[in-house]
């Protein structure tokens, strides 16, 4: 007789765990060839070589799984899914010369998705996001960070928060939701950045904690965005209602709003494109994430990418996500982010696995339970149709995810091509 709560995967080409305690210089992965991986109910039961299987394991469900590789469940630690309309026009006007900062100062970046997005009612929002958080999934992510910030008043924040909790609970992939109400000054607080600070902090942070809707505060410190001290003030006033801190920093210019962040404690600082030497060995020395996001760069054409190699060297924690959002990276490929690591960055390809498993649930406060394939971690497996991990950086802009399991469960099956298994979705 089958135990039905019970399920192992045998003959694995690779078993990729990115468990510290398997990982060595010679195997930085902790890959186990011909692996096998035991999932009891929602959790990982055993993890060894097919030929180890011990004999509790017999009344399993066995699946063999030849032909494919194992990993964590791809993790996408920053995200903006949550908007309407599009700005494709802003694609052309940089091919014509135009920089992200011109653009939005003349009527088009993120003030342009905000009042799209206000326009639109709830069911449209969860509808649009929907649809961009399955693409999210296609490419092996079991779990992402989400955040708010097109709305930018405090009804329309708590409506985009909203339906990340609905999102949250009708789709198997783990959402964290952030509040971004610090995202830009909305048009009726032009040239009253202050006044806009002040209703960021004395109602949009209150209302969002007493709602329970968000994890997170983040704040987009930049020139002619927020300065480091009303960027520390919203997440301070963050940190007291229990919203845990996270920045955008040094995206266009060093401020040193990373270092700021640090000094908080937030589980990470994204972008750090213009990030000082300083920034870099504060960093490496803190328990922040160093959260780098190449498809932003590279969709930008900027000339500048994070210093990826300066951070590792120095003994930062790196890792890498889509910052899928309208204007800076239309784009939900993780994978594709993985080989801009490598080849824009100059990491190397078990630092790209790193920084989109283990690292990545760092940079969220979750690596107690997912971004390795430990036992007693949530069973959330990617797996690939490809025969060593190194194929998944080297074969550029293609998506080889066949299976996708969130919790032991079956979320997207491929068998030519993929296709969502609309039962497990419910
Ligand atoms: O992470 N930098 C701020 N926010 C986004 C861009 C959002 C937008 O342009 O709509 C980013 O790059
Ligand atoms: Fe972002």
């Amino acid at each position: 007789m089958t135990d039905e709560s019970k399920i192992i995967f045998t003959h694995l080409s690779e078993l990729v765990t990115v468990d510290p305690a398997r990982m060595s210089s010679e195997n930085p992965l902790g890959v186990i060839p011909d692996g096998a991986i035991g999932i009891n109910g929602t959790t990982i039961g055993w993890v060894g070589t097919t030929r180890e299987i011990p004999d509790e394991w017999e009344e399993a469900q066995w699946i063999d799984q030849s032909g494919l590789i194992a990993l964590p469940g791809l993790i996408d630690s920053h995200t903006h899914p949550v908007f309407a309309g599009q700005r494709a026009d802003e694609f052309e006007a940089r091919l014509q010369g135009k920089t992200y900062l011109e653009i939005a100062q003349g009527g088009g970046g993120i003030l342009k998705t905000v009042s799209a997005t206000r326009s639109v009612s709830f069911d449209d929002l969860f509808l649009l996001a929907e649809s961009r958080i399955l693409e999210s999934m296609r490419f092996g992510v079991t779990t992402m960070e989400a955040k708010s910030g097109y709305g930018l008043t405090t009804a329309s924040e708590i409506k985009s928060l909203e339906v990340l909790k609905a999102l949250n609970e009708d789709l198997p992939v783990d959402i964290l939701p952030t509040f971004m109400g610090a995202h830009d000054i909305p048009p009726e607080y032009k040239g009253k950045t202050e006044d806009y600070v002040d209703l960021v902090c004395n109602e949009m942070i209150p209302a969002v904690a007493e709602s329970g809707l968000a994890q997170f505060c983040d704040v987009f410190c930049e020139q002619g965005y927020f300065s480091v001290a009303q960027s520390r003030r919203i997440l301070e006033t963050g940190l007291k209602y229990g919203l845990s801190p996270r920045i955008h920093a040094e995206e266009f210019s060093d401020l040193e709003g990373a270092i700021m962040a640090v000094e908080l404690g937030a589980y990470s600082a994204d972008h750090l494109l213009h990030l000082s030497d300083k920034g870099v060995h504060l960093l490496a020395e803190s328990d922040t994430v160093a959260t780098l996001l190449p498809g932003t760069a590279f969709y930008l054409r900027l000339k500048d990418y994070a210093p990826a190699r300066k951070l590792l060297d120095a003994g930062a924690t790196v890792a890498l996500a889509t910052d899928f959002n309208p204007g800076s990276c239309m784009s939900q490929n993780i994978q594709l982010m993985m080989t801009l690591g490598c080849l824009q960055m100059g990491m190397l390809p078990h630092e790209a696995i790193r920084a989109v498993t283990l690292n990545a649930a760092k940079a969220l406060g979750k690596s107690h339970d997912r971004g390795s394939l430990t036992v007693g971690k949530r069973a959330d497996i990617a797996l690939f149709s490809l025969s060593t991990y190194h194929e998944l950086l080297y074969h550029l802009g293609m998506n080889f995810l066949s299976q996708l399991w969130i919790e032991g469960e079956p979320v997207l099956i491929s068998e030519t091509e993929m296709q969502l298994e609309q039962t497990s979705l419910n």
